[in-house]
């Protein structure tokens, strides 16, 4: 059965984790993986979560299934998150919302969903776009076509190569879109530039398929979903894949969502009605443990107010990090001006690294980045950032 089965790559992300893990050297650094690590260099346990966390194992609540769409507590607090609490589209109950498996549960779902009401469809990703995504959609059975997004010149968007294949793609192509934090340029589109995408999206009558995983990592909760919202006010259908994974610090736990904004109360009762054949297919209702958990952040007044001081500490952390490197590079004799990377957004910045320095990185110094020259901010700290400056110095020699 398994004689022509042939060995896989191993994931250019994930792949990382196996390789960086495997590695002896005590000085190695993981700046593959979009994981948040603290000054100490360690995955933190937000308060919130630790508070809400000990509350429910004090309660001593059964595990039985979940429903198939999971905590309607959860569903709800992750639809006011992204739409804001007075969204009309809430109150009319036009939005179907369902737990997911992370940010990628969510993907698949979606795209799951979306084979079978627009089987024909092509779906479009950014140029570059995070790994996964090609190959999520590949997977569901859709044709992935790539519109132009990052321009390596200016380290900023081609707007207009962007737009114009967007006019360009037939009714029904399904559009992929990073609403906050692009994974993994960290180069973001600017609010009036999202107001003209709104409208060539409308005009071709695309279907917009926004990723919100980084929620809170730009600038704050609500400035990060401008995107998503713009989209809402739009009268379009829109699919909107969301993840707690970085955001609560909970990548493990699994706990994102998948939102579909529908065009009537009856519409979402029938599309979630269709989703949840979609999720008993693939694992029939989600875990218990994580979405609680961010349910009950969310809906305490007093741990969402926690929650959201410590998210703020984390994006000033990743801030003061993008600085650092970029004066640390300067300082180690790169001529090359790595000014852009305080400009880029979230987790990752697009160091511009060729394929062979971050394999110089690695083997060299024990330094793991994607083969694209991604690199994670938000792994640095002042202990291993002199490091890392220097390495990188080195091999742009
Ligand atoms: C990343 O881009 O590194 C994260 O989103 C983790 C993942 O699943 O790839």
């Amino acid at each position: 059965l398994f004689s022509a089965v042939e060995l896989a790559p191993r994931d250019p992300i994930l792949g990382l984790n196996e390789a960086f893990n495997a590695d002896a050297r005590t000085t190695k650094v993981n700046l593959g993986v979009g994981v948040y690590t603290n000054e100490e260099g360690k995955i933190p346990l937000l308060r919130a979560v630790r508070e809400a966390e000990k509350a429910r194992v004090e309660a001593g609540l059964p595990r039985g299934y979940l429903p198939i769409e999971g905590i309607a507590a959860y569903d709800a607090a992750v639809q006011k998150l992204l739409l804001g609490n007075d969204s009309p589209l809430i109150a009319a109950g036009r939005v179907v919302t369902a737990q997911a498996l992370g940010g990628t549960g969510a993907l698949k779902i979606g795209a799951d969903f979306l084979k079978r009401v627009n089987p024909n469809a092509k779906v479009a990703i950014s140029d570059p776009s995070w790994e996964n995504h090609r190959a999520l959609f590949e997977s569901a059975g859709f044709e992935v076509v790539a519109y132009p997004y990052y321009d390596a010149q200016t380290n900023g968007v081609n707007f207009e190569g962007m737009l114009s294949a967007l006019d360009g793609y037939a009714a029904g192509t399904v559009v992929v879109l990073h609403a906050c934090c692009h994974n993994p340029t960290g180069v973001d589109i600017s609010d009036a530039q999202w107001k003209q995408v709104v409208e060539v999206v409308k005009a071709r009558q695309l279907v917009p398929f926004l990723d919100i995983a980084y929620q809170g990592f730009g600038d704050d909760i609500e400035a990060d979903a401008a995107a998503v919202r713009l989209f809402a006010a739009s009268e379009l259908n829109v699919f909107v894949s969301s993840s707690f994974s970085k955001s609560f610090s909970l990548y493990g736990e699994r706990i994102g969502a998948l939102s579909i904004i529908t065009d009537s109360k009856d519409e979402a009762a029938r599309v979630l009605s269709q989703l949840k054949r979609v999720i008993r297919t693939n694992y029939s209702n989600p875990p218990t443990h994580g979405g609680s958990v961010v349910a009950a952040v969310l809906t305490s007044p007093e741990l969402r107010a926690t929650w959201e001081q410590e998210l703020g500490e984390m994006r000033d952390r990743i801030r003061a990090m993008r600085k650092g490197l970029v004066e640390r590079l300067k300082a180690a004799g790169v001529n090359r001006d790595f000014s852009f990377v305080n400009a880029q957004r979230g987790m990752f910045s697009y160091s511009g690294l060729s394929a062979a320095q971050v394999d110089r990185l690695r083997e060299e110094y024990g330094i793991y980045a994607v083969s694209t020259g991604r690199i994670c901010v938000a792994a640095l700290n002042t202990r291993n950032i002199d490091v890392v400056a220097n390495a990188v110095a080195n091999v742009l020699k």
